[in-house]
């Protein structure tokens, strides 16, 4: 790490605690304490789990406003080439997520566009055109200021190869139209991205060190490495690549997929690594338990998520209850089995191993996707503790 020691570098790009030890004036010591933790903990919220049952309803009100230095709204459409609402109730909820700085000043909020159902068709239309793109991209500061927010995140899901120039380009393009855009007293918009872990989908669509240079920071979505689709068991978001490995390449775990983006030109302070708050579950085929045991398919769907295959940290919290949990230990983090379900995901003890990686990384900090899946209640996981996994980075991420 070469820090730039002038006073400018205190909160910008996670230097800010190292500036503050390096400081022989005290200044930036001072502005730390009064600042942000020098760590970003960037935070999806997702609109569609106002709509899961019961205790699973989740409404922007219920986020901590201290919790994250980052809450990224997730997702925004593009329709006739330009950002817009997907949720028919989208503007009260930006509304109730912005309000939210009123309380933390220091709280930045970003929306992301695209995502799983948006799809990619429609963004390689907007992106490998000019005009469409140019329409597009000037639509999103209005969008953005009139709405509260102070950034656009792009989840393209996920750029084919045909795609990665125009990515490039709309990325050059937006960062620009945000440099001209901001007004001396206003901050300029933020530009982020949701980048995939995998190194296929990283190969085909991504033009890393050219993103890099126009990106304020990247969150590595790492995790989703191990699914039905490889018929086994195994845990989807392993820190390391361990002895157990039961998945048949080197590239599915988090410490490649960091190494890899490094490789690729993203500079270590713009990447945040991705923490999934959810679990990847699987029903077994046989009487084996282990990684690597046969399974039939995915999960029995959660009963608030109601995905098959994916279970959120607080339904899991229940799953616990009569389970048997095993550590991995290459891999460092935990699964655990009831019956013929197998769910593998992260604890407050896996995400401080992942924590202390990214600082030894000197990594910009942690994304967690999302704040909805973890116990945002406080109520399934015990010690009447809201948020226990996020809270657990944000405590790692503090710690000396
Ligand atoms: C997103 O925009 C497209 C294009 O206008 C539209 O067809 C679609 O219904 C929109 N999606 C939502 C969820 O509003």
């Amino acid at each position: 790490m070469a820090p730039s020691l002038t006073h400018r570098s205190v909160p910008v790009k996670g230097m800010a605690w190292r500036a503050g030890v390096w400081s022989e004036t005290g200044l930036a010591v001072l502005l730390l304490l009064q600042c942000c933790s020098a760590y970003k903990l960037v935070c999806y919220y997702t609109s569609w789990s106002q709509y899961r049952e019961g205790e699973g309803s989740c409404f922007p009100d219920a986020i901590d406003p201290f919790l994250c230095t980052h809450v990224i709204y997730s997702f925004a459409n593009i329709s006739h080439d330009e950002i817009d609402t997907w949720e028919w109730n989208d503007v009260t909820l930006y509304d109730t997520l912005n309000t939210l700085k009123n309380r933390n000043p220091n709280l930045k909020t970003l929306l992301s566009v695209g995502g799983w159902s948006f799809g990619s068709e429609r963004f390689s239309k907007i992106a490998s055109n000019t005009q469409s793109r140019r329409t597009f991209i000037k639509s999103v500061p209005p969008f953005l200021r009139t709405h509260g927010f102070d950034g656009l995140d792009l989840a393209w899901l996920y750029p084919g190869r045909r795609d990665k120039r125009h990515l490039s380009t709309l990325v050059k393009e937006m960062k620009a139209e945000f440099a001209k855009e901001a007004q001396p007293g206003t901050e300029q918009l933020l530009l982020s991205a949701a980048v995939p872990a995998g190194k296929v989908t990283i190969d085909s669509g991504y033009d890393i060190a050219a993103l890099a240079q126009h990106l304020d920071f990247i969150s590595i979505m790492a995790y989703d490495f191990h699914g039905a689709w490889r018929q086994t068991t195994g845990h989807h978001s392993p820190l390391f690549r361990g002895q157990e490995d039961a998945s048949p390449d080197r590239f599915s775990n988090v410490d490649y997929a960091v190494g890899y983006m490094l490789r690729l030109g993203a500079s270590a302070n713009q990447l945040v690594m991705g923490i999934p708050t959810f679990g990847k579950s699987f029903t077994l085929a046989s009487s084996r338990t282990g990684i690597g045991a046969p399974i039939l398919g995915p999960g029995i769907p959660g009963r608030f998520t109601k995905e098959e295959g994916i279970l959120a940290y607080y339904e899991i919290c229940n799953f616990l209850h009569g389970a048997t949990v095993q550590r991995l230990l290459g891999q460092q983090v935990p699964y655990a089995t009831k019956g013929n379900q197998w769910v593998g995901y992260d604890d407050q003890q896996s995400v401080k191993s992942k924590v202390q990686y990214l600082k030894n990384r000197q990594l910009a900090g942690a994304m967690v996707w999302a704040l909805d899946l973890d116990d945002f209640r406080g109520s399934f996981c015990g010690q009447n503790l809201r948020f226990p996994l996020t809270s657990a980075i944000k405590d790692a991420l503090a710690a000396a």
